[in-house]
């Protein structure tokens, strides 16, 4: 007899993602991830959700994390998320989430989680003093996903690695406990320039809140100023763009720029230098600032309006967490009677 391959997963397509809220949202965020979300709302039913349990593994004062998880929320509606397409919520309101992630946690094997790189960049030298929450993250990242039975992540490329930890999580699971095709195989959306922005002072280096600088990086809720100063004073070279992608080979920090222009612009980076080629920072900044302007200075504007109203924002991550667990009780239920237990 032949092996025969599992049986796919052959439910209906939907979209997940979340944000932690550890801090300022910015450039790089709104292009891998928040960007993608409200394009994908319209093209399949779409979950997207505030990280309030992944924050905590590291610390996170008490008293500020649920208007941190508010900002969250506004940055969503601002950046166009609309909550009656798509299902926002805030993950500790969903308990399923954790159900899962125990289940997830036994199916995980440590091997698997000593190869994770971001977990290594976080914890450093240090590694015995950090939680054990941080450890196994990933692992809670994919009960995030698995729960609503998710098949599209749209993610910066940062997250690839988790995504495959996912799959590796999903099908491990599928085949334990005798349910092919039970959970999908979730795939990570980071086509397109966006996926990964670097810093602005350090083209080798992500763009990233935890940065310490401010000017690395522009902020969700930046003013117009602050974006153009920001946009000025990002290191680059004194050499013109050249006609090539190929010629930016070796220039971090000017490929980075062509980069972040061609993802607000909506174009390819060929066109980007198809129109700039030739010409040196001196006049491309300008426009770089000016379209950084035009895109992400409304985006503060609006959440500023929403967070004046925290009793709507609470209201909308209410109605979702309610329509979320609709679809994340009944997969939690399926997999206790797969598990086998006696509460099941
Ligand atoms: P977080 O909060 O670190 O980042 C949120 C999203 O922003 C993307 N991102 C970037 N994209 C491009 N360039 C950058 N410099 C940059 N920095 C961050 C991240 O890739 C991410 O998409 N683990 C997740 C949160 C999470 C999650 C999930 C995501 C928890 N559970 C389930 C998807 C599905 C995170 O740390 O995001």
């Amino acid at each position: 007899m032949t092996d025969q391959a599992p049986a796919p997963y052959a439910g209906p397509e939907r979209v997940l993602s979340g944000v932690q809220p550890t801090g300022d949202l910015h450039l790089g965020n709104y292009l891998g991830a928040l960007v993608k979300f409200a394009r994908l709302q319209h093209e399949i039913p779409t979950f997207i959700f505030v990280a309030d349990m992944h924050a905590i593994t590291v610390w996170q004062e008490p008293a500020k994390l649920k208007q941190q998880v508010r900002e969250i929320a506004a940055a969503y509606l601002a950046t166009g998320l609309d909550p009656k397409v798509a299902t926002i919520f805030a993950q500790s309101a969903v308990p399923e989430h954790a159900e899962l992630a125990w289940v997830f946690n036994c199916v995980a094997r440590l091997g698997w989680l000593d190869r994770m790189t971001q977990f290594k960049d976080k914890a450093g030298k240090h590694k015995e003093r950090e939680s054990v929450g941080l450890y196994t993250y990933p692992v809670l990242q994919a009960a995030d996903i698995l729960v609503y039975k998710a098949t599209k992540v749209p993610v910066g490329d940062d997250q690839k690695q988790h995504l495959e930890l996912t799959r590796d999580i999903a099908q491990k699971f599928n085949n334990d406990f005798s349910a092919p095709g039970y959970f999908p195989l979730p795939e990570p959306l980071t086509q397109g320039p966006g996926a990964r922005v670097m810093s602005l002072r350090d083209g080798t280096a992500k763009m990233s809140k935890s940065d310490p600088s401010d000017n690395s990086r522009i902020n969700l809720t930046d003013d117009a100023d602050a974006i153009s100063q920001k946009v000025r004073k990002a290191r680059t070279d004194p050499d013109p763009l050249p006609e090539t992608m190929e010629g930016l080979e070796g220039r971090a920090e000017a490929k980075n720029l062509v980069t972040i222009y061609a993802a607000l612009a909506g174009q390819s980076e060929a066109q980007v230098l198809a129109e700039f080629a030739g010409q040196g920072f001196g006049a491309f900044k300008p426009k770089l600032a000016d379209l950084a302007v035009s895109v992400m200075g409304p985006i503060g504007g609006e959440m500023r309006r929403l967070l004046a109203d925290p009793a709507e924002i609470d209201r909308i991550l209410a109605d979702g967490a309610s329509r979320a667990r609709e679809l994340a009780a009944p997969t939690v239920a399926e997999v206790k009677k797969l598990v086998g237990y006696w509460a099941g």
